[in-house]
């Protein structure tokens, strides 16, 4: 079986800033009910104009800048969204003819805050079975576009942002150690996309679709499924929680994320987020927060991270890596 590892990453969010005070004039909130109750200060906003695909493609191109990378001969684009462009034709057709990719294979996925994990998963089959070589995964989202911003129980959690990592054929190195997946799909009444609304007779319209949540449903889910689902991911690999030196769980609420290192017994200061500053961007989050830890040099060439990934579905997917990136060649510009 060919062994395949992360070669390179690069992110990309939006300019402009939506902060908590901002949504004080928006919504009846506080920054103090904000912060406390999910750890957020502040989102990034796409343009009017500026799709899930434009995210993408800034992402790649800071990947291409940092890592000096070809990426004509990607043989295969993986693009994890739940807000593309258009229904059809997909994101990863759109990053294919906007990089001159020739003869790759191109498809979305539909994971939610599990997608990245879902497409790290899969880019690393088709390399093991000998089937592809150089796999493009984008995770980009622009959730702003489908959030009701007079509902004060979900604007106050979702920003926009992309991230993509190139995943190659290695003989030499395994970057892939394990993972995991599951779904429960009677729980996705607990978080939708209007349109499944719609079909349960609900008076939201298709056109102005948006995200609906059972946050406290949700919660107690995630607290009832993730920590035993990585248990299990652990007990079918190598290594222990403690040979993880990086717990990079979905940024989806700060206090979701602490009774989950709690019930796992690993330490919150070795796990990474990217709420603060970006909030709950749904796949984008784990390559936001993997790129934030390798920006600021707290990630070590060799190190264990562990990707998981939960969300709407209700689905899930986890992944152990060991982290090698090729050098960077220039350093990247702040988000
Ligand atoms: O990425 C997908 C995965 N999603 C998740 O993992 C979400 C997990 N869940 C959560 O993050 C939390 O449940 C939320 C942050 C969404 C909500 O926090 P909570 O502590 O569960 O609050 P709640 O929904 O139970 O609401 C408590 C109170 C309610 O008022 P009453 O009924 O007690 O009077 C809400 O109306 O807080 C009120 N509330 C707010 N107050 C001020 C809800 N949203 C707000 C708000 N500002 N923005």
């Amino acid at each position: 079986m060919m062994n395949s590892r992360i070669t390179a990453i690069g992110t990309y969010v939006p300019q402009r800033k939506l902060t908590n005070a901002d949504l004080e004039g928006m919504v009846d909130t506080s920054h103090e009910w904000i912060v406390q109750r999910t750890g957020i200060h502040e989102r990034r906003i796409a343009e009017r104009d500026e799709f899930t695909s434009d995210l993408c493609i800034s992402a790649v191109r800071n990947l291409i800048f940092r890592y000096n990378k070809t990426i004509e001969d990607v043989d295969f684009i993986i693009v994890c969204t739940t807000t593309p462009d258009f229904p059809f034709p997909t994101v990863s057709c759109l990053i294919q003819a906007h990089f001159h990719i020739q003869s790759a294979g191109a498809i979305d996925i539909s994971a939610a805050c599990a997608g990245f994990s879902y497409g790290l998963i899969m880019a690393h089959s088709l390399i093991a079975s000998g089937l592809h070589k150089k796999v493009l995964v984008i995770a980009g989202e622009t959730l702003s576009k489908i959030t009701d911003y007079s509902d004060r129980t979900t604007c106050i959690l979702f920003g926009d942002a992309a991230g993509a990592v190139l995943v190659e054929a290695d003989d030499q190195y395994e970057g892939f150690v394990s993972h995991h997946v599951g779904s429960e799909g009677k729980g996705g009444i607990h978080i939708y996309r209007t349109g499944l609304a719609n079909k349960l007779g609900d008076q939201k319209l298709l056109d102005n679709s948006c995200i609906v949540q059972n946050g406290r449903e949700v919660f107690r889910w995630v607290m009832r499924t993730i920590p035993d689902a990585i248990h299990h991911m652990m007990n079918n690999s190598s290594q222990t929680l403690n040979d993880v030196d990086w717990f990079i769980p979905h940024s989806a609420n700060m206090r979701l994320i602490e009774p989950l290192c709690e019930k796992l017994e690993f330490p919150l200061e070795r796990t990474l987020h990217s709420l603060v500053e970006f909030g709950n961007t749904s796949s984008s989050t784990i390559p936001l927060s993997l790129d934030q830890g390798i920006r600021s040099g707290k990630i070590s060439s060799g190190d264990h991270a562990l990707l998981y990934g939960f969300g709407a579905g209700l689905v899930h997917a986890g992944v152990l890596v060991r982290l090698q990136l090729d050098s960077v060649v220039n350093e990247p510009l702040p988000l």
